[in-house]
């Protein structure tokens, strides 16, 4: 077992760890969270360590991040009459811990939560930080606070459930935090392509890397911008195809992010034209790059204005300003995205 961070352990005993935690707080009430898919693939193997507890499901998917499922989960810790001591165990990927973080956190001003990540996008990302929320009005997490789980257990059992494409999704934030973070890193995994079987060296590795950068910059005010690398074209990317019925994974946006966002930073001469290739070599290993005409290229950098990282009309990103190290708020024009894309779609 590692513990990472006061909060977060990697493990790959996830039903004696949660069972210690919960004899350990001596919890009056007990809730976990599924979705029909953590509860098809993932509830067993916590289920027969837990005590006396109430199983609360909702459909699963982002768009189901929002209100009326907050109020589902609201009414039936009501009903179960959960007081201040209980505790809500959130099994799922990033919409689960996300939203069930957030309904702990109002319900009745806050009670415990634990999160069990079960993708690797949750295990790597979601599961350090803090962030909850819900969507709201079309926007992402529009709603939401601040504040880490009382406890995050990550164990590599659930990726074994996960598809192929959804692991290699979740890959895309590894390979970043790398990038941003990690000059060494980047070494080793780039002479690696998609690890397939051992995950426990990766997730000691990310999760490390951003609880590093987290635990500098908890709300976001500087540093933790540096995570958005990727973020700024990848959510433009995103959205757009979702917009038009042509929908994504995040990390496959995020890799398109990377690409051309790594580009801006060549062009800035801040990497190497070297570094350029072994970026892209490294992300065309395992993603196949989305295929964009020039009307979605003005259409996504008309998206990217959207972005809530901006500041007034100035697009703002993270770029990276040598391998291993990444430059926040540094403000990109349309121009620059367009001819970003172009590049990602004439380059293979
Ligand atoms: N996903 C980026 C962050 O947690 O800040």
């Amino acid at each position: 077992m590692d513990t990472i961070t006061e909060n977060v352990i990697i493990t790959n005993q996830v039903p004696l760890v949660l069972q210690q935690k919960i004899i350990s707080e001596a919890y009056t009430n007990v809730a976990v969270l599924v979705d029909e898919n953590t509860h098809e693939h993932c509830y067993n193997v916590i289920k027969a360590h837990l005590p006396e507890h109430t199983l609360i499901q909702i459909k699963s998917g982002e768009i189901h991040k929002n209100l009326e499922s907050c109020k589902a989960i609201w009414h039936v810790l009501t009903q179960q009459s959960f007081d201040r001591k209980g505790v809500l165990i959130n099994l799922g990927g990033g919409v689960i811990g996300d939203m069930g973080g957030f309904c702990a956190r109002t319900y009745k001003r806050g009670i415990a939560f634990i999160n069990i990540p079960t993708t690797l996008l949750a295990q790597v990302d979601a599961s350090v930080g803090g962030k909850l929320g819900i969507d709201f009005d079309h926007f992402k997490n529009h709603i939401g606070l601040f504040s880490e789980p009382d406890q995050v257990i990550i164990d590599p059992i659930f990726l074994k459930t996960l598809p192929e494409r959804q692991l290699r999704s979740g890959y895309a934030e590894v390979i970043k935090h790398n990038l941003i973070a990690d000059a060494e890193g980047w070494e080793t995994i780039k002479k690696n392509s998609f690890p397939a079987t051992d995950w426990m060296d990766t997730l000691r590795h990310s999760v490390t890397l951003k609880a590093d950068v987290v635990l500098k910059d908890p709300t976001e005010k500087g540093l933790r911008k540096t995570l958005n690398f990727g973020h700024t074209i990848g959510h433009a990317v995103e959205s757009y195809l979702l917009r038009h019925d042509r929908s994504v994974l995040h990390g496959e946006a995020v890799a398109a992010g990377m690409i051309t966002e790594a580009y801006i930073s060549y062009n800035r001469q801040f990497i190497d034209n070297d570094s350029l290739k072994e970026i892209v070599d490294y992300i065309d290993l395992i993603f196949e790059r989305i295929k964009l005409n020039e009307n979605d290229i003005l259409e996504i950098s008309n998206y990217a204005i959207q972005d809530k990282k901006n500041k007034g009309n100035r697009i703002m990103a993270a770029l990276l300003k040598e391998v291993g190290s990444a430059q926040w708020d540094t403000e990109i024009s349309k121009d620059e995205i367009q001819q970003s894309l172009q590049y990602y779609t004439l380059q293979t």
